[in-house]
């Protein structure tokens, strides 16, 4: 019954209820994509209207202009459903890694309770309007309360995912110059507890951090610095369960969130208030037809931008449920995230093609007896996904009833922009679908112009873009213009992936175009992993390519060259040693060569794409431009050999 390239479309039972059902929200909202999302945004609460909706002066623009907001005061007094309507309701789920630990429900009426005592507690250390705070913690309500009351105050969130290392900690923090650190003592991965407060403190050496904030989770042993460091726990003991909102306007700094950049150094993706919301509001009603009802369960941590919106900004405004899981989604057995969406009767999960690989993975067997009942619409997100594990993710998870929308957006457009809407359709396996109503998108060749149907270009945003698209690179305005908007000219966004669309108009996302590799759906660049391999001592050239990888889609190889004494075990492990310090284990190597050189063209330039058609066993193209032609033959031995 399910076949690749076919089509699929919502049941009559899902269509009847869904919030958008008819296509001529399309036509509409591309006749005036301004006006367009001025109507939706007036479905949010403003202290005060914004004067015009769209103000451009390249590279810049801004969205709502005037007008003053609040996200906090949507997600709890001003939400749309009305207080009294979910003041009781639950606004958030966790669960923790350990089986035998009880789970945490706040209802709306708490959590708001919670964020109020820690903005105040916050308050009382200073933080103001304006302030970067960082934000270093694991999948804990903490991490949502701190988030929110950074927002209740107008201060500016800056979360570091909590597997990154204190070196990618430290360089965060040195960035935003946050004075304020949040973190935990620690936590529950696969049955270990990590210490992350001894991360949180390297990290935070001789940086401009003069107050760390520990949660206490796992009770273990930490380093205490008393001068420094203060409980979470004791700051809000007395603290008022009021405080008012920051009001803030629509172009106000909100967030700071780094994704990776190509030499080493992370890009501070700068978000703002007003058009963020709107979007992170609008595309879970409209993509995840979220309603009051909904158990929303994104596996996303919110360390990434997927955390940010759809575990919590989304479904917070949309006052739906949202299920937050400490640990891993296989852990203690393969069927935790199965036992837990019949646990909670999650109504709609969102997760990437790296764990619906990993799903299925473990065989049909496992999932048979789970029925899913609760189940109405499913998400994928981060990474292309194939057709195989979308069938796969359709029919096993969703049984074949539940709309499944494959999301494409970034960390820089802050919420989802292309995709199939639910109560629409289609859904065709590895495509993406249409852009969401009031975006244009465009497909071009390397000249600039449009590409026919069927053949890939780089995908390009046109205007007025969208609300929620990143306003700036913190403090590095030049970077800002150079990566979005050079390449394909000054007029539209670049968004780094090619792309291509069907006879429907409905796009597949081929995959990025510069050097960001996905690894198990997380952005790094070679350029990163590069400059932490060349930190070594007696490495000073690297060369770091993307290989398929069947579960985590791509990972990284690493070629390095090294003519020292050393054996290549050796060196192979400080490579390893040197990326999980600088970056993470995220980004360890699927495989490490030691070579004696690079190909390289006669100006110097590193052939990647020679390396990487020598992993694939792909014809090598013509070779003549190389300086070096001989190291091509030693290195395809060093594969071989392997
Ligand atoms: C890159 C952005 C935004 C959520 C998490 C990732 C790739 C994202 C899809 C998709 C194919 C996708 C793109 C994009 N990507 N979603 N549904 N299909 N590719 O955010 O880490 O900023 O990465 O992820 O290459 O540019 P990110």
């Amino acid at each position: 019954m399910l076949k690749r390239g076919d089509l699929y479309y919502p049941t009559k039972e899902f269509k009847k209820n869904a919030c958008v059902k008819s296509k001529a929200v399309y036509k509409q909202a591309l006749k005036n994509p301004v006006k367009f999302w001025e109507k939706l945004a007036k479905g949010l609460f403003w202290f005060k209207p914004w004067k015009k909706g769209f103000l451009r002066k390249p590279p810049y623009f801004q969205w709502f202009v005037g007008g003053k907001i609040n996200i906090t005061a949507n997600i709890f007094d001003k939400n749309q459903l009305g207080w009294g309507a979910i003041k009781n309701k639950i606004a958030l789920i966790w669960e923790p890694e350990p089986i035998d630990e009880e789970a945490i429900t706040l209802t709306y009426g708490e959590l708001f309770k919670e964020v109020n005592k820690f903005a105040n507690a916050l308050k009382k250390l200073g933080v103001r309007k304006g302030d970067r705070v960082g934000i270093y913690l694991p999948m804990i309500p903490e991490a949502i309360i701190s988030m929110l009351a950074c927002a209740r105050l107008g201060a500016v969130h800056t979360v570091v995912f909590s597997a990154f290392s204190s070196q990618a900690l430290k360089v965060r923090l040195k960035d935003t110059e946050a004075k304020i650190l949040i973190t935990a003592d620690g936590y529950w991965r696969r049955g270990k507890v990590i210490n992350l407060k001894e991360n949180a403190d390297e990290g935070a050496r001789d940086t401009q951090v003069e107050k760390i904030i520990v949660v206490k989770r796992a009770n273990n042993e930490i380093p205490w610095n008393s001068q420094r460091d203060l409980w979470w726990q004791n700051l809000i003991k007395d603290g008022s369960e009021q405080c008012e909102p920051e009001i803030m306007d629509s172009e106000d700094l909100f967030f700071i969130l780094y994704t990776s950049g190509s030499t080493g150094k992370p890009k501070g993706t700068v978000h703002t208030c007003g058009g963020y919301a709107v979007q992170a509001y609008w595309t879970g009603k409209w993509i995840f037809d979220l309603r009051k009802d909904d158990i929303f369960w994104c596996t996303s941590d919110p360390g990434w931008i997927t955390g940010h919106t759809y575990t919590i900004y989304s479904p917070l405004l949309n006052g739906a449920t949202t299920l937050m899981f400490e640990g891993a989604p296989d852990f203690p057995t393969a069927d935790r995230w199965a036992q837990l969406i019949e646990k909670y009767g999650v109504t709609i999960f969102y997760t990437a093609p790296t764990a619906i690989r990993m799903f299925e993975r473990y065989g049909a067997e496992l999932i048979k007896k789970y029925k899913f009942k609760t189940l109405r619409l499913l998400g994928s997100v981060g990474e292309p996904i194939d057709e195989t594990a979308w069938l796969w993710y359709f029919k096993e998870v969703g049984k074949g009833r539940c709309p499944l929308v494959d999301t494409w957006w970034q960390t820089e457009t802050g919420g989802i922009l292309i995709t199939s809407l639910p109560g629409i359709g289609p859904f065709k396996p590895a495509f993406t679908g249409l852009p969401f109503p009031g975006i244009k998108v465009k497909i071009l060749d390397e000249k600039g112009k449009v590409c026919k149907m069927g053949k890939t270009g780089n995908l390009v945003l046109l205007p007025p873009f969208a609300p929620g698209l990143l306003r700036g690179i913190y403090k590095n305005p030049e970077k800002y213009l150079e990566t979005y908007w050079s390449q394909c000219g000054k007029k539209v966004y670049f968004t780094s992936d090619a792309a291509f669309k069907d006879k429907q108009g409905l796009i597949r996302i081929v995959g990025r175009v510069d050097d960001a590799i996905k690894v198990a759906g997380h952005r790094l660049t070679t350029g990163e992993l590069e400059a932490a391999i060349n930190s070594h001592d007696e490495i000073n050239e690297s060369a770091v390519i993307g290989i398929p990888d069947e579960i985590k889609g791509e990972s990284p190889a690493v070629f390095a060259v090294y003519r020292g004494k050393k054996t290549d075990e050796e060196i192979k492990q400080e490579i390893v040693g040197l990326i999980r310090k600088q970056i993470g284990p995220i980004a360890l190597p699927k495989e490490i060569f030691v070579v004696e050189d690079l190909p390289k063209t006669r100006s110097g330039k590193i052939m990647r794409r020679i390396l990487k058609r020598l992993w694939t066993g792909e014809d090598l193209g013509d070779l003549s431009t190389l300086a070096n032609p001989e190291t091509v033959e030693k290195i395809k031995e060093i594969i071989r050999s392997k």
